[in-house]
């Protein structure tokens, strides 16, 4: 494991784009697993600028990590549509390259497998991913056990408290989501994981300077062989 510390989110996300570019270059049919939330908009931005200078993404598959049930693509806080505002729409990643579960799905067990089976087609080559507070990659939430496959999940309190900024109320925020799983997640070839501010020092020093332990899901990265977590000051603070 990598530890990468920067000044700021955007000094961050401009090595991580970085990442993504070589990952880009040195693939014939690259695989980019992808994240949502605020950690990962300065990143964004940055792949976007770098894409109007010319850096393509003509023949990459991308796969994101989750969606809420419930909400359709085109809700303005579900994740197909973050992903379109923030990166989609301004690169030329082929349409149908394009995976995000779909929340919306009917049968979301037949969803799951749906899922699990392009994930099976695209190994990843390199995993973005941000921190919940409390510890959750996409959105596996800390628990005594953990789930290998794409699985339907109740999202903690401390989530939808979390994310209740992105909606009008907490009320609004779905209850429930689809995530990718663990082993997913794990058998990525690479792993980038982002977190700034302080509110995020604690999660780090917990999940990368102790033990690996499931009710900190992001711990389990400790047992992967190349991973990058990437911070800023303030995330980095109570990590000795
Ligand atoms: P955030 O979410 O980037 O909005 O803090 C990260 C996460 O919950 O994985």
């Amino acid at each position: 494991m990598n530890i990468r510390v920067f000044d700021t989110p955007s000094e961050a996300g401009v090595y991580a784009a970085s990442l993504i570019e070589r990952v880009l270059q040195s693939q014939e049919k690259p695989v980019l697993g992808l994240a949502t939330g605020g950690t990962v908009i300065p990143f964004y931005r940055w792949l976007v600028e770098m894409a109007k200078r010319g850096l393509d993404f003509s023949h990459a598959v991308t796969l994101n990590l989750d969606e809420y049930v419930g909400l359709a693509p085109d809700h303005p806080q579900s994740y197909h549509a973050f992903m379109d505002q923030q990166l989609f729409s301004h690169i030329n990643v082929a349409r149908e390259n394009i995976h995000v579960p779909r929340g919306f799905a009917p049968d979301l067990e037949a969803e799951c497998d749906r899922y699990d089976e392009i994930i099976r087609r695209n190994p990843i080559d390199l995993q973005v991913l941000g921190i919940g507070v409390n510890g959750h990659i996409g959105f596996n939430e800390p628990n005594h056990t953990l789930l290998s496959h794409t699985h339907v999940v109740n999202l903690s309190k401390e989530t939808i408290s979390s994310n209740a900024r992105f909606f009008e109320s907490e009320s609004e925020v779905p209850r429930q989501a689809i995530t990718m799983g663990v082993q997913a997640i794990l058998s990525a070839k690479q792993i980038v994981l982002m977190a700034f501010g302080d509110e995020k020092a604690e999660i780090i020093a917990k999940a990368f300077g102790g033990e690996v332990r499931t009710d900190i899901p992001a711990s389990m990265l400790q047992l992967h062989r190349d991973t990058i977590i990437i911070l800023d000051q303030r995330s980095a603070s109570k990590l000795e």
